[in-house]
């Protein structure tokens, strides 16, 4: 355990959204919160003050300053930015949903014989919004590909402006919902470094040591 973000304000996001199609359904995704769960916990063992925006999970609440419960995208979007004022670290580990249904019925939506047409709306990217704060925190992405990790990562990193971006390969059993994973870290100028398959509470761990050396790195040079 370091001491590498003691005093450090950090704001998290976990889990999944699930966005409602009526009183009953939603789309979802496989994101127990496992992993940003785990950071949570690493990032608080290695000093820092963290608010944990977590989507709907079961998972066991790790040691945070505050944790905050929400469930859509809308939801997460609104608590983080009321939050990410004076933080100095943000790790975007939610699996947000890019899209939600135009429409959310109040009354369970009914059967009627043919076949249902869903519209669906484009939410807010959170993390491409905290990377564009004017006074904007050391911003931290995460990619979740089933294929060419490391070209869609950097796609990402690059798009959204981050400072680094945890790229994992997820599908038949990896990622999603499972106890252990790897990360591929990317910077901006181009480093990348391998973080290979361990438990997610392991690897939480290196990953937060490798976000405080970058942040010391950037704003302590010397
Ligand atoms: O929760 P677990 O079961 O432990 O699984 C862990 C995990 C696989 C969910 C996790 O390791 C992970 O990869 N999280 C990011 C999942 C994701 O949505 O990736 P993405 O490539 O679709 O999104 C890229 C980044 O943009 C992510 O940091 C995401 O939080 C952010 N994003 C995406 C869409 C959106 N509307 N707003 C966002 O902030």
């Amino acid at each position: 355990m370091t001491s590498g973000l003691q005093a450090k304000a950090v704001v998290i996001t976990a889990g999944p959204t699930y966005e409602d199609l009526d009183p009953v359904r939603f789309l979802g995704n496989r994101s127990s919160g496992r992993m940003g769960f785990a950071v949570a916990q690493a990032a608080t063992d290695a000093g820092a003050r963290v608010i944990l925006v977590a989507g709907p999970c079961q998972q066991d609440c790790p040691q945070v300053s505050e944790r905050i419960d929400v469930r859509s995208a809308l939801q997460m979007r609104e608590q983080v930015m009321r939050h990410i004022e004076g933080c100095d670290i943000f790790i975007g580990c939610a699996a947000v949903a890019d899209y939600r249904p135009a429409e959310t019925s109040d009354k369970k939506i009914k059967k009627d014989g043919g076949d249902l047409m869903l519209r669906l709306v484009q939410n807010p990217d959170i993390l491409a919004e905290v990377a564009a704060l004017p006074k904007r925190p050391f911003t931290v992405g995460f990619a979740a590909e089933t294929n060419d990790i490391e070209t869609h990562a950097l796609r990402k990193l690059r798009h959204k402006k981050l400072d680094m971006i945890a790229a994992n390969q997820v599908g038949e059993g990896r990622g999603f919902d499972c106890c252990d994973n790897a990360l591929l870290l990317l910077y901006p100028d181009g480093r990348k470094q391998p973080l290979p398959t361990q438990a997610k509470c392991s690897l939480a761990g290196r990953l937060v040591d490798e976000i405080a050396a970058e942040y010391q790195r950037i704003h302590n040079p010397h």
